[in-house]
């Protein structure tokens, strides 16, 4: 099963990252957005991307300039009708994902392999609503998805074993280390990491440490690059909250139930970096802790 021709639907964060390093791998790459100014704003998002890849010395400008003939945009997702793949990351809403792979299925080829780049929903459930559960699976990339060498391959009980093994090579592909997890929500990463940014809220409504001396704990009493704070506040507390939710939903244990500051952060609209509030504020020069 050649994999050649790359369909991404949604250009947000993950989507706009995996259509960056799936163009840059070489495949022809079709994003699909909601609307123009949705388009605009995941193809800026890719350019800062490639810039600072340019700064870092990662790539030079011919790459960028070959990745970015390899782009092309899209509102319709008839446009995707051609591809050998489709990765889905749009919202993590079922009904939504659902739908759009409803629509996917009248469109594609019969020979199309369909992904969801879910962090938390079941596979599962989500293959079981399309009419090809065989040929679907879960590929999970990590935030920044240019930097982060894991993607986690998630396939179901239905899914074809050659299926699978083209979408691990096409992870390779990519320049990224797939590994296989079992069809749970939370797959490995969110599994053990989500319950880890939880429980640092808790020890911080404990009255453990500061938020910042937690951080600074973390990064150099474990040599992580971020303390679970400011990770939380990268992934976003939106997302957390909604992930933990749904792992809490599907498990009933504890560890995944969402700490209270986490909730009233969220009813506040602070979701971290991306609204410019979280555990941290980001209006200055450097990070303001909330406590
Ligand atoms: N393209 C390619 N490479 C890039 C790049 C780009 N756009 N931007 C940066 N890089 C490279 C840099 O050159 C550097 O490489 P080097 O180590 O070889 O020198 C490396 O990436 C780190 O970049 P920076 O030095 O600019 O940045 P920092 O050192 O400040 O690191 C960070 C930033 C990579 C975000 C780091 O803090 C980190 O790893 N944080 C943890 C991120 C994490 O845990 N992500 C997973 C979140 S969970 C998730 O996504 C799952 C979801 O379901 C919730």
């Amino acid at each position: 099963m050649k994999i050649e021709r790359v369909g991404v639907v949604g250009c947000g964060l993950m989507g706009s990252g995996i259509a960056e390093v799936a163009a840059r791998a070489g495949f022809e790459v079709m994003v699909r957005e909601l609307d123009e100014a949705a388009i605009a704003a995941g193809r800026r998002r890719i350019e800062r991307s490639m810039s600072r890849a340019l700064e870092k010395e990662k790539v030079t400008a011919a790459d960028n300039e070959a990745a970015t003939a390899r782009l092309q945009f899209t509102t319709e997702l008839s446009d995707l009708a051609d591809r050998d793949l489709v990765i889905e990351a749009i919202v993590e809403n079922a009904d939504a994902k659902a739908a759009t792979f409803d629509a996917l299925d009248a469109v594609c080829g019969d020979h199309a392999i369909f992904a969801t780049n879910t962090s938390s929903l079941t596979v599962t459930d989500l293959a079981a609503r399309t009419a090809r559960p065989d040929r679907f699976v879960g590929l999970h990339f990590f935030n920044p998805v240019p930097v982060m060498r894991l993607v986690e391959v998630v396939p179901t009980l239905a899914s074809d074993p050659d299926v699978v093994e083209s979408v691990v090579a096409f992870g390779r592909a990519l320049g990224k280390e797939p590994i296989v997890a079992r069809d749970g929500s939370g797959f490995v990463v969110n599994l053990l990491l989500v319950p880890y940014m939880l429980d640092a809220v808790r020890q911080l409504e404990r009255g453990v440490a500061s938020i910042p001396d937690i951080d600074t704990a973390m990064r150099l009493g474990c040599g992580y690059p971020m303390g679970p704070f400011a990770l939380a506040d990268f992934v976003g507390l939106d997302t957390t909250l909604r992930i933990a939710e749904i792992m809490f939903d599907e498990y009933r244990e504890s560890r995944y139930a969402p700490p209270p500051l986490l909730r009233r952060l969220v009813s506040l609209g602070r979701f971290g970096r991306k609204t410019g509030r979280g555990f941290y504020d980001y209006s200055g020069d450097e990070p303001v802790p909330l406590v």
